[in-house]
């Protein structure tokens, strides 16, 4: 017996879809559902979705406007480029991105090469685990002997070489399942076993396409799938919404950045080398509000204007890029619903497998929070060439952190803790990063720390 969910007409139900699967093989009906992962539906904030709960939003404005009382709000002029480039004329970041298509093309080449048997499983799964070790060392390598390529430049570069890798781990499982769909269908050939969510437009290996790939390269997804739901046609007005919200708000990003966050580092820097506890708490609850600031508008900049702007203009169709987060009244709740694409490459290609393979549920939940914690860790200290453990932790910490807040609190209580979580946690990394990159790299130079 399987159980899937199926969308309806108005909105999405959870449909439970019951197949009479005796004559197949157990693992057949399994394969066939975990092909298909995405469906068409409109993203939450959207205002063709029906979704108005927003209550969670409340307690934020409760939190947020304590501070902004005692603070205020700080608006100046911006100064970027120096962020990004170092040089006008070199753009090393960029030549990082573009060499990356190497590894797509090996990645395709070596799934011609499995369907059509011209190498085992053995050979192609060693190819895969070179390709994928290369995707996470080359850049890293780059990143940390290029002396041109600054902070920001190599965490955008690592950032795409992490999807890459993601997307390209999905890609290898995927096409794996269909090589075994196919074996298991011909062990079972008087099977009918089929359902109209099964019934693709391609079917393996016709996916095997440069077209195809470069599809689910540049769409915003982690998992891939042979036939993405497609929406009709591309809507221009929403797209130019979405261009909009894109520019808007990665101004208001980096006028926050300059102009309220880094006058507040530079000023916790003393006390930070003094070790002077009540002024570094002051300059963390300061640091909090203009913080977290970023982090919402980067979430609606990213997971709503920039990823529905791709999918609308790739007529991609599912827009589940984020859930209602903020209603979160537990931590589980809120890493299950923030990030839906890496939620469910983690749920599908990491958390599941380990399931099905008989390790525990929290031995399980441990390894992909450890598996996470390493990206996080992997995208901040090697850009800033300094190794420190501080965003790991962040990432670890999650799994006490989720079990003390589900034990013990409840309700509002359960959604104000996953606020101040995010609104206290975060800073407390942030300046701890700072505070060993000023000591690592600027002290001796008087240049840097100056600008800090
Ligand atoms: C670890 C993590 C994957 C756990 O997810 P979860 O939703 O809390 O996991 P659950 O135990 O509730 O189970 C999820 C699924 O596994 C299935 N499952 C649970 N136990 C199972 C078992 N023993 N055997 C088979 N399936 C099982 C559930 O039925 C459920 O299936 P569904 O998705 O089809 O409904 C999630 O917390 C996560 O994604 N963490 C990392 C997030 C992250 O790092 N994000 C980065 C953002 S920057």
């Amino acid at each position: 017996m399987v159980t899937a969910k199926r969308e309806t007409g108005a909105g999405f139900a959870s449909v439970r879809v019951w197949h009479s699967a005796r004559h197949l093989t157990p693992f057949y009906p399994i394969i066939s559902l975990i092909l298909l992962c995405h469906k068409l539906q409109e993203s939450m904030l959207s205002s063709a979705s029906s979704f108005k709960n927003y209550r969670g939003i409340l307690n934020w404005c409760v939190v947020m406007l304590v501070s902004l009382k005692q603070y205020g709000i700080l608006v100046d002029p911006i100064q970027v480029v120096s962020l990004f480039l170092k040089d006008p004329y070199s753009w090393p970041a960029a030549c990082l991105v573009i060499v990356s298509n190497v590894f797509i093309l090996v990645a395709l080449y070596t799934e011609r090469r499995l369907a059509m048997g011209s190498i085992s499983e053995k050979v192609g799964l060693l190819i895969y685990i070179f390709n994928l070790t290369i995707i996470l060392c080359f850049p890293m390598v780059v990143v940390l002997k290029l002396p041109s390529i600054t902070p920001v430049g190599g965490a955008f570069a690592l950032g795409v070489y992490t999807i890459l890798f993601l997307k390209l781990y999905s890609y290898k499982d995927v096409n794996r399942w269909c090589r075994e769909r196919t074996q298991a269908k011909a062990r079972s050939p008087s099977s009918s076993f089929a359902s109209s969510a099964m019934q693709s437009h391609v079917s393996y290996p016709g996916n095997l396409s440069l077209r195809d790939m470069y599809y689910f390269v540049f769409a915003p997804t982690l998992c891939y799938e042979l036939n993405f739901p497609r929406s009709e046609s591309i809507r221009m007005g929403f797209l130019l919404r979405r261009l909009f919200e894109m520019t808007y708000f990665i101004s208001n990003v980096l006028s926050v950045v300059f102009q309220w966050m880094v006058p507040v580092i530079r000023s916790s820097m003393k006390p930070l080398q003094e070790m002077d506890y009540s002024r570094m708490t002051e300059r963390l609850l300061r640091l909090a509000v203009p913080n977290h600031l970023i982090w919402l508008i980067f979430f609606y900049w990213f997971f709503h204007s920039s990823m529905n702007f791709v999918a609308e203009l790739l007529r991609f169709g599912d827009r589940e890029f984020y859930h209602d987060w903020w209603n979160s009244e537990t931590i589980t709740y809120f890493w299950q619903n923030w990030n839906i694409p890496v939620h469910k490459w983690c749920l599908r290609h990491f958390y599941k497998p380990l399931l099905r393979r008989g390790a525990g549920k929290l031995l399980s939940q441990s390894a992909v929070f450890f598996f996470s914690a390493f990206f996080h860790e992997y995208l901040v200290s090697v850009p800033l060439r300094m190794f420190r453990l501080w965003a790991f932790m962040g990432m670890m910490a999650q799994l006490p952190l989720a079990w003390f807040v589900a034990r013990f609190l409840r309700g509002n209580y359960g959604n104000a803790a996953v606020w101040l979580s995010l609104i206290i946690g975060q800073p407390i990394a942030v300046l701890m990063y700072v505070h060993d990159y000023y000591v690592t790299h600027c002290e001796d130079d008087p240049t840097i720390a100056e600008a800090l």
